[in-house]
Protein backbone atom coordinates (compact mmCIF):
# COMPACT_ATOMS: atom_id res chain seq x y z
CA UNK A 1 0.00 0.00 0.00
CA UNK A 2 1.36 3.55 -0.61
CA UNK A 3 2.08 5.52 2.14
CA UNK A 4 1.19 8.90 1.29
CA UNK A 5 -1.28 10.58 3.57
CA UNK A 6 -4.32 10.46 1.09
CA UNK A 7 -4.52 6.74 0.94
CA UNK A 8 -6.93 7.10 3.72
CA UNK A 9 -7.14 2.52 3.64
CA UNK A 10 -3.86 2.89 6.43
CA UNK A 11 -6.25 5.07 8.43
CA UNK A 12 -9.28 2.98 8.31
CA UNK A 13 -7.24 -0.12 8.45
CA UNK A 14 -5.52 0.87 11.63
CA UNK A 15 -8.44 1.97 13.07
CA UNK A 16 -10.64 -1.44 12.31
CA UNK A 17 -7.50 -3.58 13.32
CA UNK A 18 -7.25 -1.87 17.13
CA UNK A 19 -10.56 -2.06 18.21
CA UNK A 20 -11.65 -3.54 21.19
CA UNK A 21 -14.73 -6.15 22.07
CA UNK A 22 -15.73 -8.38 23.96
CA UNK A 23 -14.00 -11.07 21.84
CA UNK A 24 -10.71 -9.27 20.85
CA UNK A 25 -9.73 -9.08 24.86
CA UNK A 26 -10.43 -12.64 25.56
CA UNK A 27 -8.73 -14.07 22.63
CA UNK A 28 -5.74 -11.49 23.30
CA UNK A 29 -3.18 -13.54 25.40
CA UNK A 30 -0.77 -10.89 26.01
CA UNK A 31 0.42 -10.53 29.94
CA UNK A 32 2.28 -7.43 31.51
CA UNK A 33 5.80 -8.79 31.55
CA UNK A 34 7.12 -6.50 34.63
CA UNK A 35 10.66 -7.60 34.10
CA UNK A 36 10.61 -5.66 30.89
CA UNK A 37 9.03 -2.48 32.13
CA UNK A 38 10.33 0.17 30.01
CA UNK A 39 11.76 2.94 32.21
CA UNK A 40 9.20 5.84 33.06
CA UNK A 41 11.74 8.81 31.65
CA UNK A 42 14.02 9.70 28.34
CA UNK A 43 17.31 9.75 30.34
CA UNK A 44 20.41 11.51 28.21
CA UNK A 45 23.26 10.24 30.65
CA UNK A 46 25.76 12.22 29.15
CA UNK A 47 24.17 15.63 29.72
CA UNK A 48 23.67 17.07 32.94
CA UNK A 49 20.28 19.32 33.46
CA UNK A 50 19.95 22.57 34.57
CA UNK A 51 17.33 22.90 37.25
CA UNK A 52 14.18 25.05 36.71
CA UNK A 53 12.87 27.18 39.10
CA UNK A 54 10.61 25.45 41.89
CA UNK A 55 8.33 27.97 43.40
CA UNK A 56 5.21 27.63 41.56
CA UNK A 57 3.56 31.27 40.29
CA UNK A 58 0.35 31.68 41.81
CA UNK A 59 -1.84 33.42 38.96
CA UNK A 60 -4.83 33.10 40.90
CA UNK A 61 -6.61 32.44 37.79
CA UNK A 62 -10.11 30.84 37.81
CA UNK A 63 -9.66 27.14 36.09
CA UNK A 64 -12.98 27.13 35.29
CA UNK A 65 -11.84 30.66 33.43
CA UNK A 66 -8.65 29.35 31.79
CA UNK A 67 -10.22 26.24 30.22
CA UNK A 68 -12.64 27.66 28.29
CA UNK A 69 -10.53 30.78 27.43
CA UNK A 70 -8.09 31.53 24.87
CA UNK A 71 -5.55 34.68 24.64
CA UNK A 72 -5.63 36.20 21.23
CA UNK A 73 -3.04 34.93 19.24
CA UNK A 74 -1.52 38.68 18.20
CA UNK A 75 -1.33 39.77 22.05
CA UNK A 76 2.46 40.42 22.19
CA UNK A 77 4.25 38.44 24.95
CA UNK A 78 7.34 36.12 25.79
CA UNK A 79 7.33 33.47 28.33
CA UNK A 80 10.08 33.77 31.02
CA UNK A 81 12.03 30.97 32.55
CA UNK A 82 9.23 30.97 35.36
CA UNK A 83 6.80 30.96 33.23
CA UNK A 84 8.28 28.07 31.31
CA UNK A 85 8.54 26.29 34.70
CA UNK A 86 4.89 26.80 35.26
CA UNK A 87 3.91 25.48 32.13
CA UNK A 88 6.27 22.22 31.61
CA UNK A 89 5.60 21.17 35.77
CA UNK A 90 1.80 21.46 35.41
CA UNK A 91 1.23 19.64 32.14
CA UNK A 92 3.86 17.30 32.42
CA UNK A 93 5.51 17.54 35.50
CA UNK A 94 5.46 14.78 38.85
CA UNK A 95 2.88 15.93 41.08
CA UNK A 96 2.68 12.77 43.01
CA UNK A 97 4.50 10.07 44.02
CA UNK A 98 3.42 6.32 45.59
CA UNK A 99 5.56 3.32 46.38
CA UNK A 100 3.83 -0.38 45.50
CA UNK A 101 5.54 -3.41 45.82
CA UNK A 102 7.86 -3.40 42.17
CA UNK A 103 8.88 -0.07 42.56
CA UNK A 104 7.03 3.71 42.46
CA UNK A 105 4.88 5.50 40.18
CA UNK A 106 5.34 8.99 39.41
CA UNK A 107 2.18 9.88 38.59
CA UNK A 108 2.33 13.19 36.75
CA UNK A 109 0.26 16.56 36.22
CA UNK A 110 -1.99 15.45 33.63
CA UNK A 111 -3.89 11.74 32.98
CA UNK A 112 -2.45 9.10 31.02
CA UNK A 113 -3.21 5.78 29.84
CA UNK A 114 -1.93 3.06 32.55
CA UNK A 115 0.53 6.11 33.61
CA UNK A 116 3.17 5.05 31.38
CA UNK A 117 3.64 8.73 30.08
CA UNK A 118 4.94 8.01 26.87
CA UNK A 119 4.64 11.89 26.01
CA UNK A 120 8.19 13.80 25.93
CA UNK A 121 8.21 17.31 25.68
CA UNK A 122 11.06 19.79 24.29
CA UNK A 123 11.27 23.55 23.88
CA UNK A 124 12.13 25.21 20.98
CA UNK A 125 13.21 28.89 21.50
CA UNK A 126 14.65 31.81 20.60
CA UNK A 127 16.16 33.87 24.00
CA UNK A 128 13.76 34.28 26.84
CA UNK A 129 14.55 35.79 30.23
CA UNK A 130 16.70 33.68 32.17
CA UNK A 131 16.78 31.03 29.24
CA UNK A 132 19.23 31.46 25.98
CA UNK A 133 17.84 30.15 22.84
CA UNK A 134 18.12 26.35 22.18
CA UNK A 135 16.89 23.32 21.97
CA UNK A 136 16.40 21.71 25.06
CA UNK A 137 14.55 18.50 26.04
CA UNK A 138 12.14 18.64 29.38
CA UNK A 139 13.36 16.00 32.50
CA UNK A 140 10.50 15.72 34.46
CA UNK A 141 12.88 13.49 37.48
CA UNK A 142 14.93 16.23 38.15
CA UNK A 143 12.49 18.87 36.64
CA UNK A 144 15.17 20.20 34.70
CA UNK A 145 16.59 21.21 31.01
CA UNK A 146 18.87 19.53 29.17
CA UNK A 147 20.59 21.53 26.27
CA UNK A 148 20.16 19.39 23.10
CA UNK A 149 21.25 22.58 21.06
CA UNK A 150 22.82 26.04 21.45
CA UNK A 151 21.23 28.65 18.96
CA UNK A 152 17.94 29.65 17.85
CA UNK A 153 16.11 27.06 15.39
CA UNK A 154 13.16 28.12 15.49
CA UNK A 155 13.05 28.63 11.77
CA UNK A 156 13.14 24.97 11.36
CA UNK A 157 9.28 24.71 12.77
CA UNK A 158 8.31 27.91 10.59
CA UNK A 159 9.18 25.92 7.43
CA UNK A 160 8.06 22.61 8.73
CA UNK A 161 5.00 23.97 9.26
CA UNK A 162 5.12 25.74 6.30
CA UNK A 163 5.07 28.94 7.46
CA UNK A 164 1.91 28.74 10.22
CA UNK A 165 1.87 32.83 11.53
CA UNK A 166 1.57 31.70 14.96
CA UNK A 167 4.88 29.34 14.96
CA UNK A 168 6.72 32.26 12.79
CA UNK A 169 5.64 35.22 15.90
CA UNK A 170 6.04 32.35 18.60
CA UNK A 171 9.34 32.96 21.07
CA UNK A 172 8.71 29.66 22.22
CA UNK A 173 7.65 26.42 20.95
CA UNK A 174 7.07 23.23 22.87
CA UNK A 175 7.03 19.82 20.39
CA UNK A 176 5.69 17.04 22.28
CA UNK A 177 6.90 13.20 21.33
CA UNK A 178 5.47 9.85 21.58
CA UNK A 179 7.40 6.99 22.38
CA UNK A 180 5.78 3.75 21.50
CA UNK A 181 7.59 1.29 23.57
CA UNK A 182 6.96 3.02 26.71
CA UNK A 183 3.17 2.71 26.37
CA UNK A 184 2.83 -0.18 24.03
CA UNK A 185 4.17 -2.86 26.69
CA UNK A 186 0.81 -2.84 27.99
CA UNK A 187 -1.56 -1.69 25.39
CA UNK A 188 0.08 -3.24 22.28
CA UNK A 189 -0.81 -1.94 18.73
CA UNK A 190 -3.84 0.35 20.84
CA UNK A 191 -1.14 2.58 21.48
CA UNK A 192 -1.32 4.89 18.72
CA UNK A 193 -4.64 6.35 19.49
CA UNK A 194 -3.53 6.53 23.19
CA UNK A 195 -1.01 9.22 21.36
CA UNK A 196 -3.61 11.39 21.11
CA UNK A 197 -5.26 10.53 24.25
CA UNK A 198 -2.36 11.27 26.26
CA UNK A 199 -1.06 14.08 24.55
CA UNK A 200 -4.38 15.92 24.43
CA UNK A 201 -4.87 15.56 28.05
CA UNK A 202 -1.49 16.90 28.49
CA UNK A 203 -2.52 19.61 25.95
CA UNK A 204 -5.41 20.41 27.79
CA UNK A 205 -3.45 21.21 31.17
CA UNK A 206 -0.99 23.26 28.97
CA UNK A 207 -3.45 25.48 26.79
CA UNK A 208 -5.27 26.34 30.67
CA UNK A 209 -1.66 27.57 31.86
CA UNK A 210 -0.55 29.53 29.36
CA UNK A 211 -4.14 30.88 29.13
CA UNK A 212 -3.85 31.91 33.09
CA UNK A 213 -0.27 33.36 32.14
CA UNK A 214 -1.60 35.69 29.27
CA UNK A 215 -0.25 33.98 26.51
CA UNK A 216 -1.47 33.02 23.24
CA UNK A 217 -1.36 29.77 22.19
CA UNK A 218 -1.68 27.16 19.58
CA UNK A 219 -1.54 23.53 18.95
CA UNK A 220 -0.02 22.54 15.64
CA UNK A 221 -0.88 18.96 13.81
CA UNK A 222 0.66 19.68 10.73
CA UNK A 223 4.12 19.84 9.89
CA UNK A 224 7.14 17.78 8.04
CA UNK A 225 7.24 15.19 10.53
CA UNK A 226 11.24 14.55 9.11
CA UNK A 227 12.39 17.66 9.75
CA UNK A 228 11.07 18.56 13.34
CA UNK A 229 12.39 14.27 14.16
CA UNK A 230 15.70 15.51 13.21
CA UNK A 231 15.61 19.21 15.10
CA UNK A 232 15.03 16.78 17.62
CA UNK A 233 17.41 14.12 16.91
CA UNK A 234 15.09 11.41 18.02
CA UNK A 235 14.84 7.55 16.67
CA UNK A 236 12.23 7.80 14.69
CA UNK A 237 11.70 4.56 14.46
CA UNK A 238 10.61 4.63 18.72
CA UNK A 239 10.08 7.88 19.17
CA UNK A 240 7.89 10.48 17.06
CA UNK A 241 6.97 14.00 17.57
CA UNK A 242 3.31 14.38 17.34
CA UNK A 243 2.09 17.98 17.97
CA UNK A 244 3.75 21.48 18.28
CA UNK A 245 2.22 24.38 20.41
CA UNK A 246 3.09 27.84 19.71
CA UNK A 247 3.63 29.90 22.70
CA UNK A 248 3.86 34.00 23.37
CA UNK A 249 4.00 36.69 20.41
CA UNK A 250 6.51 38.60 18.74
CA UNK A 251 6.82 41.05 15.98
CA UNK A 252 10.46 39.93 14.71
CA UNK A 253 10.11 36.73 12.67
CA UNK A 254 12.86 34.72 13.71
CA UNK A 255 16.43 34.83 12.17
CA UNK A 256 17.52 31.87 10.04
CA UNK A 257 18.59 28.64 12.03
CA UNK A 258 22.10 27.07 11.88
CA UNK A 259 22.36 23.90 10.25
CA UNK A 260 21.14 20.73 11.69
CA UNK A 261 23.92 18.01 12.39
CA UNK A 262 22.94 15.27 13.83
CA UNK A 263 23.86 15.14 17.92
CA UNK A 264 24.20 11.37 18.31
CA UNK A 265 23.44 11.74 21.75
CA UNK A 266 23.54 8.78 24.22
CA UNK A 267 20.13 7.94 26.19
CA UNK A 268 18.91 5.08 28.59
CA UNK A 269 17.29 1.83 26.82
CA UNK A 270 14.00 1.71 28.26
CA UNK A 271 13.80 -1.75 28.35
CA UNK A 272 16.08 -4.89 27.36
CA UNK A 273 14.45 -5.76 24.75
CA UNK A 274 11.79 -3.86 23.00
CA UNK A 275 8.50 -5.34 20.85
CA UNK A 276 7.73 -3.53 17.74
CA UNK A 277 4.20 -3.41 16.71
CA UNK A 278 4.98 -2.70 12.69
CA UNK A 279 0.97 -1.23 12.35
CA UNK A 280 1.68 1.67 14.24
CA UNK A 281 4.71 2.59 12.16
CA UNK A 282 2.37 2.34 9.38
CA UNK A 283 -0.63 4.43 10.53
CA UNK A 284 2.87 6.68 11.38
CA UNK A 285 4.87 7.13 8.14
CA UNK A 286 0.77 6.83 6.63
CA UNK A 287 -0.25 9.48 8.11
CA UNK A 288 3.55 11.77 7.84
CA UNK A 289 3.24 14.79 5.65
CA UNK A 290 6.64 14.89 3.54
CA UNK A 291 6.84 19.00 2.38
CA UNK A 292 6.03 22.44 3.57
CA UNK A 293 3.92 22.50 0.19
CA UNK A 294 1.44 19.18 1.09
CA UNK A 295 1.95 20.71 4.93
CA UNK A 296 -0.20 24.00 3.83
CA UNK A 297 -2.72 22.63 2.08
CA UNK A 298 -3.53 19.97 4.99
CA UNK A 299 -4.32 22.61 7.81
CA UNK A 300 -7.34 24.83 8.37
CA UNK A 301 -11.07 24.84 6.23
CA UNK A 302 -11.91 21.53 9.03
CA UNK A 303 -15.10 19.23 7.79
CA UNK A 304 -17.73 20.44 9.16
CA UNK A 305 -19.51 17.88 11.83
CA UNK A 306 -23.37 17.89 11.19
CA UNK A 307 -25.23 17.01 13.58
CA UNK A 308 -29.30 15.88 12.27
CA UNK A 309 -32.43 18.08 13.21
CA UNK A 310 -33.45 16.79 16.89
CA UNK A 311 -35.49 14.44 17.28
CA UNK A 312 -36.03 14.11 20.67
CA UNK A 313 -36.88 15.83 23.54
CA UNK A 314 -34.58 19.18 24.30
CA UNK A 315 -33.16 19.77 27.87
CA UNK A 316 -31.66 23.34 27.92
CA UNK A 317 -27.86 23.49 29.53
CA UNK A 318 -27.65 26.02 33.01
CA UNK A 319 -24.28 26.69 32.97
CA UNK A 320 -23.20 28.42 36.06
CA UNK A 321 -21.72 32.46 34.87
CA UNK A 322 -18.67 34.01 36.09
CA UNK A 323 -19.72 35.10 38.88
CA UNK A 324 -21.64 32.27 39.95
CA UNK A 325 -18.92 29.59 39.30
CA UNK A 326 -16.11 27.88 41.87
CA UNK A 327 -13.59 30.05 41.31
CA UNK A 328 -10.61 27.39 42.59
CA UNK A 329 -7.39 28.57 40.60
CA UNK A 330 -5.97 26.06 37.71
CA UNK A 331 -2.41 25.45 39.43
CA UNK A 332 -4.62 24.30 42.41
CA UNK A 333 -6.99 22.18 40.49
CA UNK A 334 -4.05 20.72 38.58
CA UNK A 335 -2.48 19.46 41.34
CA UNK A 336 -5.57 18.09 42.51
CA UNK A 337 -6.80 16.44 39.74
CA UNK A 338 -6.20 12.52 39.80
CA UNK A 339 -8.06 9.97 38.24
CA UNK A 340 -11.22 8.59 40.24
CA UNK A 341 -10.85 5.18 41.59
CA UNK A 342 -14.29 4.66 42.46
CA UNK A 343 -17.51 6.99 42.09
CA UNK A 344 -20.25 7.05 44.81
CA UNK A 345 -23.51 6.44 43.47
CA UNK A 346 -25.01 9.94 44.15
CA UNK A 347 -26.08 13.00 42.03
CA UNK A 348 -24.67 15.73 40.68
CA UNK A 349 -26.40 19.21 39.82
CA UNK A 350 -27.82 20.21 36.54
CA UNK A 351 -25.86 22.93 36.49
CA UNK A 352 -22.26 21.25 37.17
CA UNK A 353 -23.36 18.82 34.18
CA UNK A 354 -24.08 22.28 32.23
CA UNK A 355 -21.03 23.94 33.28
CA UNK A 356 -18.57 20.73 32.15
CA UNK A 357 -20.39 21.08 28.33
CA UNK A 358 -20.55 24.71 28.33
CA UNK A 359 -16.69 25.34 29.73
CA UNK A 360 -15.12 22.25 27.61
CA UNK A 361 -16.13 23.25 24.37
CA UNK A 362 -15.62 26.83 23.93
CA UNK A 363 -13.06 25.76 21.29
CA UNK A 364 -9.33 24.65 20.83
CA UNK A 365 -6.57 26.78 18.89
CA UNK A 366 -5.46 24.41 16.30
CA UNK A 367 -4.50 24.58 13.15
CA UNK A 368 -6.79 21.53 11.96
CA UNK A 369 -9.67 23.02 13.68
CA UNK A 370 -10.33 26.17 11.25
CA UNK A 371 -12.56 28.54 12.13
CA UNK A 372 -11.81 28.49 15.93
CA UNK A 373 -14.94 27.03 17.24
CA UNK A 374 -15.18 23.97 14.59
CA UNK A 375 -15.15 20.40 16.32
CA UNK A 376 -14.22 16.83 15.08
CA UNK A 377 -15.81 15.11 17.69
CA UNK A 378 -19.28 15.06 19.08
CA UNK A 379 -20.38 14.54 22.20
CA UNK A 380 -22.68 11.55 23.52
CA UNK A 381 -23.24 11.23 26.96
CA UNK A 382 -25.10 8.32 29.42
CA UNK A 383 -26.84 10.29 32.25
CA UNK A 384 -27.65 7.93 35.29
CA UNK A 385 -27.40 10.71 38.22
CA UNK A 386 -28.09 14.24 37.20
CA UNK A 387 -30.86 16.29 39.07
CA UNK A 388 -33.66 17.37 37.10
CA UNK A 389 -32.57 15.59 34.05
CA UNK A 390 -34.22 11.90 33.44
CA UNK A 391 -31.80 8.93 33.12
CA UNK A 392 -30.55 8.22 29.40
CA UNK A 393 -28.96 8.35 26.40
CA UNK A 394 -28.41 11.91 24.86
CA UNK A 395 -26.43 13.70 22.25
CA UNK A 396 -24.94 17.12 23.41
CA UNK A 397 -25.89 20.20 20.61
CA UNK A 398 -23.85 22.92 21.13
CA UNK A 399 -24.93 25.65 18.98
CA UNK A 400 -28.75 25.72 21.05
CA UNK A 401 -26.84 24.51 24.54
CA UNK A 402 -28.86 21.52 24.67
CA UNK A 403 -28.96 18.35 25.30
CA UNK A 404 -31.07 16.00 23.25
CA UNK A 405 -32.51 12.72 24.58
CA UNK A 406 -32.10 10.20 22.35
CA UNK A 407 -33.87 7.25 24.77
CA UNK A 408 -34.13 7.39 28.32
CA UNK A 409 -33.79 4.62 30.60
CA UNK A 410 -31.10 3.23 33.62
CA UNK A 411 -28.32 2.43 31.65
CA UNK A 412 -25.65 1.62 34.64
CA UNK A 413 -25.09 -1.81 33.77
CA UNK A 414 -24.66 -1.28 29.53
CA UNK A 415 -22.09 1.42 30.22
CA UNK A 416 -19.91 -0.80 32.89
CA UNK A 417 -19.92 -3.36 29.76
CA UNK A 418 -18.93 -0.38 27.20
CA UNK A 419 -16.09 0.65 29.32
CA UNK A 420 -14.54 -2.65 29.10
CA UNK A 421 -16.85 -4.12 31.67
CA UNK A 422 -14.96 -2.05 34.16
CA UNK A 423 -16.95 -0.49 36.98
CA UNK A 424 -16.01 3.39 37.42
CA UNK A 425 -18.23 4.14 34.25
CA UNK A 426 -20.94 2.48 35.96
CA UNK A 427 -21.38 4.40 38.78
CA UNK A 428 -20.44 7.72 37.58
CA UNK A 429 -23.16 10.23 37.52
CA UNK A 430 -22.51 10.71 33.37
CA UNK A 431 -20.04 9.20 31.13
CA UNK A 432 -19.24 11.51 28.28
CA UNK A 433 -18.63 9.77 24.83
CA UNK A 434 -16.74 11.51 22.36
CA UNK A 435 -17.33 9.88 18.96
CA UNK A 436 -16.50 10.92 15.52
CA UNK A 437 -17.94 10.67 11.71
CA UNK A 438 -14.00 9.54 10.60
CA UNK A 439 -15.44 9.46 6.97
CA UNK A 440 -15.74 13.19 6.11
CA UNK A 441 -12.98 13.83 8.02
CA UNK A 442 -10.11 11.87 6.21
CA UNK A 443 -11.44 12.97 3.40
CA UNK A 444 -10.58 16.65 4.47
CA UNK A 445 -7.73 15.89 5.97
CA UNK A 446 -6.70 12.39 5.11
CA UNK A 447 -4.80 9.70 7.25
CA UNK A 448 -3.08 12.84 9.80
CA UNK A 449 -6.94 13.60 10.47
CA UNK A 450 -6.68 10.71 12.89
CA UNK A 451 -4.02 12.14 14.85
CA UNK A 452 -6.07 15.13 14.71
CA UNK A 453 -9.51 13.65 15.91
CA UNK A 454 -7.81 11.34 18.91
CA UNK A 455 -5.84 14.61 19.71
CA UNK A 456 -9.27 16.90 19.85
CA UNK A 457 -10.73 14.39 21.68
CA UNK A 458 -7.98 13.98 24.73
CA UNK A 459 -7.71 17.88 24.78
CA UNK A 460 -11.91 17.78 25.49
CA UNK A 461 -11.35 15.29 27.81
CA UNK A 462 -8.76 16.63 29.24
CA UNK A 463 -10.72 19.61 29.80
CA UNK A 464 -13.50 17.90 31.22
CA UNK A 465 -11.16 16.73 33.88
CA UNK A 466 -10.43 20.23 35.14
CA UNK A 467 -13.84 21.08 34.40
CA UNK A 468 -14.52 18.20 37.07
CA UNK A 469 -12.12 18.81 39.67
CA UNK A 470 -12.93 22.44 39.97
CA UNK A 471 -16.54 22.07 40.60
CA UNK A 472 -15.29 19.39 43.49
CA UNK A 473 -16.13 16.50 41.60
CA UNK A 474 -13.96 13.27 40.01
CA UNK A 475 -13.13 12.09 36.61
CA UNK A 476 -11.52 9.47 34.54
CA UNK A 477 -10.35 8.92 31.16
CA UNK A 478 -11.85 5.02 30.06
CA UNK A 479 -11.24 2.66 27.28
CA UNK A 480 -14.31 1.00 25.47
CA UNK A 481 -15.75 -1.44 23.14
CA UNK A 482 -15.69 0.28 20.23
CA UNK A 483 -18.29 -0.95 17.63
CA UNK A 484 -20.80 -1.48 20.93
CA UNK A 485 -20.76 2.53 21.95
CA UNK A 486 -21.43 2.99 18.17
CA UNK A 487 -24.36 0.53 17.97
CA UNK A 488 -25.94 1.71 21.43
CA UNK A 489 -26.40 5.58 20.07
CA UNK A 490 -27.55 4.40 16.76
CA UNK A 491 -29.50 4.90 14.95
CA UNK A 492 -28.45 8.48 15.87
CA UNK A 493 -24.51 7.63 16.09
CA UNK A 494 -24.32 5.43 12.81
CA UNK A 495 -21.52 5.38 10.79
CA UNK A 496 -19.38 7.04 13.48
CA UNK A 497 -16.66 5.73 15.70
CA UNK A 498 -16.11 5.59 19.00
CA UNK A 499 -13.05 7.79 20.28
CA UNK A 500 -12.94 8.51 23.51
CA UNK A 501 -14.66 8.23 26.96
CA UNK A 502 -14.55 10.31 29.79
CA UNK A 503 -16.87 9.33 33.19
CA UNK A 504 -17.46 11.84 35.80
CA UNK A 505 -19.12 11.96 39.13
CA UNK A 506 -18.60 12.26 42.71
CA UNK A 507 -15.60 10.27 43.83
CA UNK A 508 -16.08 7.85 46.85
CA UNK A 509 -13.40 7.28 49.33
CA UNK A 510 -12.24 3.82 48.67
CA UNK A 511 -11.64 1.19 51.23
CA UNK A 512 -7.73 0.80 51.92
C1 LIG B 1 -7.06 8.24 27.73
C2 LIG B 1 -7.17 7.62 29.08
C3 LIG B 1 -7.74 6.36 29.23
C4 LIG B 1 -7.82 5.77 30.48
N1 LIG B 1 -8.43 4.55 30.61
C5 LIG B 1 -8.60 4.01 31.84
C6 LIG B 1 -9.30 2.80 32.01
O1 LIG B 1 -9.77 2.18 31.03
N2 LIG B 1 -9.46 2.31 33.27
C7 LIG B 1 -8.96 2.97 34.36
O2 LIG B 1 -9.15 2.49 35.49
N3 LIG B 1 -8.27 4.15 34.22
C8 LIG B 1 -8.10 4.67 33.00
N4 LIG B 1 -7.42 5.88 32.85
C9 LIG B 1 -6.85 6.56 34.03
C10 LIG B 1 -5.35 6.35 34.11
O3 LIG B 1 -5.08 5.07 34.58
C11 LIG B 1 -4.71 7.44 34.97
O4 LIG B 1 -4.81 8.66 34.29
C12 LIG B 1 -3.25 7.16 35.28
O5 LIG B 1 -3.12 6.05 36.11
C13 LIG B 1 -2.60 8.36 35.94
O6 LIG B 1 -3.22 8.65 37.15
P1 LIG B 1 -3.92 10.04 37.45
O7 LIG B 1 -4.88 10.34 36.34
O8 LIG B 1 -4.63 9.82 38.79
O9 LIG B 1 -2.87 11.10 37.53
C14 LIG B 1 -7.32 6.46 31.60
C15 LIG B 1 -6.74 7.72 31.44
C16 LIG B 1 -6.66 8.29 30.21
C17 LIG B 1 -6.03 9.64 30.05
Amino acid sequence: MPHTNRHIEAAWAYHDATKHSHASIRANPHFLDFANQPLPFKIYPTLEPSRLPGELRQTGVAALSAIAECVPLETSSAPDLRAVAQLLYLSAGITRQRKYPGGEIYFRAAACTGALYEVELYLVCGDLADLQAGVYHFAPAEFGLRRLRAGDYRSVLVEATGGVPAIAHAPLIIVCTCTYWRNAWKYQARTYRHFGWDNGTLLANLLAVASALGLPAKVVCGFVDATVNRLLDVDSQREVAFSLVALGHGSDPPPLSPEIFPLGLETVPLSRHEVDYPLMHEMHAASSLQSAEEVATWRGRSPLTILLPAAGPLAQLQPLSDAEMPRDPIEQVILRRGSSRKFARTPISMAQLSTMLYRTTRGVPADFLDPMGSQLNQMYLIVHAVEGLDPGAYVFRRDSGTVECLKRGNFRDQVGYLGLEQQLPADAAVDFFFLADLAPIFERLGNRGYRAVELEAGILGGKLYLAAYAQGLGATGLTFYDDDVTRFFSPHAEGKSAIFLVAVGNSAKQKP
